[in-house]
């Protein structure tokens, strides 16, 4: 299986991933949790991304189609994958069809604007792992800490409310008009699109996926 999730911010993207990647036992290419990494590894590319990821603004396609180009290369992305968070815009999402990666599911979950905030301010994540909370919808046993591993979970640095608005505006200008781009390539090429509700609860949108992928 080889399938793009894409949606606003906090719209449920790497929630769904979490269940996906079980159920197709597939990787998860989330391209934000690579550029973390690279924050956190203090590497050159993590330096000259950071003020870029704190501010809410893409960084340049040039950078991030790399990273994903040589994330393909690994073994385990042979039976599949899962792309979170790219592509981003149309020259990424290009870049793609120009190095004949074709997927069979482009999927779109759909959130209000107003979700959006209240969702992101009560994210934690656990940064080694990528696992996400949120202090109300999806709590973690004990209060600010990982379930699996009992270590403190953080808020991300982008989290922050007036950055959530910009990053949903670069949303709207960017990557919202992946929806028509992908509409037209399903009509083209054996690649399907479909689009799910996300502003129901976590274990209601885990369905409407499975149903989408699985019985349409
Ligand atoms: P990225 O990490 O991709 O962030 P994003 O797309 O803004 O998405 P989020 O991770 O914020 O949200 P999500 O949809 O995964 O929601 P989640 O499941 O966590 O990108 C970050 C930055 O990296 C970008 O701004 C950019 O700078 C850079 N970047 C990344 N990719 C790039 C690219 N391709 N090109 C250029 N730059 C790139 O859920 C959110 C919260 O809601 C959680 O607390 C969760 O528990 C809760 N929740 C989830 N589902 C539900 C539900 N159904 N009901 C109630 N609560 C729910």
């Amino acid at each position: 299986m080889k399938l793009i999730l894409f949606g606003p911010p906090g719209a449920g993207k790497g929630t769904q991933a979490a269940f996906l990647c079980k159920r197709y036992d597939i990787p998860h290419i989330s391209t934000g949790e690579l550029l973390r990494a690279a924050i956190a590894a203090a590497t050159p590319l993590g330096a000259r991304v950071r003020t870029i990821m704190d501010a809410g603004q893409l960084v340049d396609d040039a950078t991030v189609i790399e990273l994903v180009r040589a994330r393909l290369e690994d073994d385990d992305c042979r039976r599949g994958f899962l792309f979170d968070g790219f592509p981003r815009n149309i020259p990424q999402a290009q870049a793609l069809v120009e190095a004949e990666v074709a997927v069979d599911w482009v999927l779109e979950i759909q959130v209000p604007d107003d979700h959006v905030v209240d969702r992101i301010s009560g994210r934690r994540v656990h940064p080694a792992s990528g696992r996400i909370y949120h202090v109300r919808y999806d709590p973690p046993k004990q209060p600010d800490v990982d379930d699996a591993t009992g270590e403190a979970l953080v808020q991300r640095p982008d989290d922050q409310e007036d950055t959530v608005r910009d990053r949903l505006r670069v949303y709207h200008e960017q990557t919202g008009p992946l929806a028509r781009f992908y509409r037209q390539l399903a009509e083209e090429t054996a690649t399907r699109y479909g689009v799910v509700d996300g502003g129901n609860d976590v274990a209601a949108v885990q369905k409407a996926i499975a149903d989408l992928l699985e019985h349409s």
